[in-house]
């Protein structure tokens, strides 16, 4: 599955629009923002916004650009770049309703235009996944970094609660238990051809830089506390969520989230 089939995905609907946007007016992305850090905490821990303040920032996949603004509002000097010209534009939009800049461009994970060593940080939560070379879109990430720099990265975590569900959905209910989680998350999870990897894997996909470390986070979508996601609602979906016995999967499960939240040194 190709680029253009990514890109056409997130230009009918940047993330969280349909669900979570009710406007794209300042009220609407306040709106946003709120739902957002509240189902969604651990993206502070991740981004660490606040110390980003002076300091060149890069985002790679900026979506609706909340996070973007909060870099922005920090005090970074900033940069944002997205495969989409929607999400450009709702960054933009976003950030100019709040009196705020950053050099925002269309742009590709895989071949960024930026020198070598152009940032101290490079932030980018759950986007290179989605983009058909993962592994030379993190080799980008390391070449636009200064040494010492420090990537911030999420990327989804194969051994999840999601992909169990997904596989019951699509492989078991379907007759077809054989089928891989490989294969279900690239047809069934988001954008076509996403995936997912477990944390050895990850390691290995960061095994040019220093200090990896990685932790995986239940997301709302494991504890079914939302809307779930673009493409997975329905009367099931709903009964399931009424039934979901969070705590005692937030007590025996901490780690089988989708959520594999990456901090790596150059
Ligand atoms: C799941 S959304 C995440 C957006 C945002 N980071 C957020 O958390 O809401 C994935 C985003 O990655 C972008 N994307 C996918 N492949 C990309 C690539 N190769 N380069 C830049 N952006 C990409 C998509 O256009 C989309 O906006």
């Amino acid at each position: 599955m190709g680029k253009s089939e990514v890109r056409d995905f997130w230009d009918a609907a940047s993330c969280g629009e349909a669900l979570y946007l009710p406007s794209a007016d300042r009220a609407g992305y306040e709106e946003q923002a709120r739902v957002r850090y509240r189902l969604e905490p651990c993206i502070a821990e991740l981004a660490a916004f606040e110390a980003a303040r002076g300091r060149r920032v890069l985002e790679i996949g900026v979506g609706l650009g909340a996070d973007h603004q909060r870099f922005a509002s920090a005090g970074a000097d900033l940069t944002g770049i997205d495969l989409t010209a929607r999400a450009v534009e709702h960054t933009a939009r976003r950030l100019r309703a709040f009196g705020l800049t950053s050099r925002l461009a269309v742009g590709d994970a895989e071949n960024l235009t930026f020198a070598d060593g152009s940032f101290d940080i490079v932030y980018s939560w759950g986007v290179v996944h989605h983009s058909p070379d993962t592994v030379r879109a993190i080799a980008e990430i390391r070449r636009v970094l200064r040494d010492g720099g420090e990537a911030r990265i999420m990327i989804y975590h194969k051994w999840s609660l999601v992909g169990f569900m997904l596989w019951t959905r699509y492989a078991l209910c379907c007759l077809r238990p054989w089928r891989s989680l490989t294969w279900i998350y690239a047809r069934f999870l988001e954008s076509p051809g996403t995936k997912a990897y477990s944390v050895r894997a990850a390691r290995r996909l960061f095994a040019d830089f220093s200090e990896v470390r990685i932790r995986t986070v239940l997301s709302h979508a494991d504890l079914l506390e939302s809307g779930a996601g673009q493409r997975h609602r329905g009367w099931l979906l709903s009964l399931a969520a009424r039934l979901w016995p969070r705590r005692l999967l937030r007590r025996c499960f901490p780690g089988r989230g989708l959520y594999m939240l990456i901090q790596a040194r150059k």
